[in-house]
């Protein structure tokens, strides 16, 4: 059973002046393997919903049901709390300002002790999440989590959340305050975990270029609600309705109308790999292969030179760079 969410409503502060509703009535089902990203305006109530889906906002009004473990308003659980902890993992903004132990290794078993492992089951998990991030196990388990750069300690507390095997893995604007390299490599690595460990994953992001680039699917909110949920190849038919929220039109979306106004038509363009793709198909008299596309839409993160990089390696997690953050 995938994820449910019925006419779900959070106000904060309820019964004072400061009264907010965060929440307005949501509705979204997700299903496994589902990459799905949220799209919205400051304040739309992004953060709010996504606390729910693992029991950090005590439910006020709806339902919530994650792989059959339900969640009403007024039920006490604690079972069933501990369970959805160890089914979602989440990565907050900023997840590095919460390492709080003395060495990487304690900080990324911190979770999965909780979930009241064995010690060696522990042990493993612990190995296996900081290889899986891209860090050297032998190099960074006995050092402090602040010796590291800033993408560094980002990847030891996706680490944390990983260790955990979560079905489901929510992460909070993960790209934030990164540099261009940070950023790409925290992508390739949400891509490589969705493969590898956890099937199911929902990203809050305000960009919209980069967010088409990875989700098979967009959820916009505005005003604590749902306006829109799409399959991410459609997003472009919601041009409008995006500006109208305040919300930027994806960057191929706009060069593909721009260009269609002019007479000439690429077809449903979502992001640049499409709009590569389409430029491709139309112009193309050389018989590019798969290899030559792949080069030129890589060539839209151009880090070559800048950090001794390619672009490929960069996409595939590979390669240097300090991946610092600049917030
Ligand atoms: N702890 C809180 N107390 C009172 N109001 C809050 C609290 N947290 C959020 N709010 C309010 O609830 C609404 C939804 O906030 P939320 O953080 O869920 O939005 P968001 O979509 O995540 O925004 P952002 O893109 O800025 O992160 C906003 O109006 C916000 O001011
Ligand atoms: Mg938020």
């Amino acid at each position: 059973m995938p994820i449910e969410v019925k006419d779900l409503e959070y106000t904060y502060s309820q019964g004072t002046p400061f009264e907010k509703k965060a929440l307005a009535g949501i509705d979204l089902t997700v299903n496994e393997g589902d990459f799905v990203g949220i799209l919205g305006h400051t304040g739309s109530g992004k953060s709010t919903f996504i606390l729910h889906l693992n029991g950090l906002i005590k439910l006020q009004s709806g339902s919530i049901d994650v792989f059959g473990i339900k969640l009403v308003p007024d039920k006490k659980n604690k079972q069933d709390l501990r369970r959805l902890r160890g089914t979602v993992g989440m990565v907050f903004q900023y997840p590095e300002y919460q390492l709080f132990e003395d060495t990487v290794e304690k900080d990324v078993a911190f979770g999965p002790k909780n979930l009241g492992l064995s010690e060696e089951e522990v042990a493993g998990r612990v190995e296996r999440a900081i290889r899986l991030v891209g860090l050297d196990y032998e190099d960074v388990r006995s050092r402090a989590p602040f010796e590291l750069s800033g993408g560094q300690k980002r990847r030891v507390a996706i680490a944390g959340i990983i260790a955990m095997q979560p079905r489901v893995l929510v992460l909070d604007e993960p790209t934030a305050g990164l540099d261009p390299y940070g950023k790409e490599q925290i992508l390739s690595l949400i891509t490589k975990l969705k493969k590898e460990c956890s099937p199911t994953v929902i990203v809050i992001s305000h960009d919209v270029d980069e967010i088409t680039r990875f989700a098979s699917r967009i959820v916009v909110f505005n005003d604590g609600k749902v306006a829109f949920d799409v399959p991410m190849n459609e997003l472009f038919r919601h041009g409008e309705e995006l500006q109208a929220m305040g919300l930027e039109i994806p960057k191929a979306v706009r060069i593909a109308d721009e260009l269609r106004m002019r007479g000439i038509d690429l077809g449903d363009v979502v992001n640049a790999d499409d709009l590569v793709r389409a430029v491709v198909r139309k112009f193309d008299k050389t018989g590019m292969d798969e290899t030559d596309i792949a080069k030129l839409s890589a060539a839209q993160f151009d880090f070559d030179g800048l950090y001794g990089a390619s672009a490929s390696d960069v996409r595939s997690g590979n390669g240097g760079g300090s991946g610092e953050a600049t917030a």
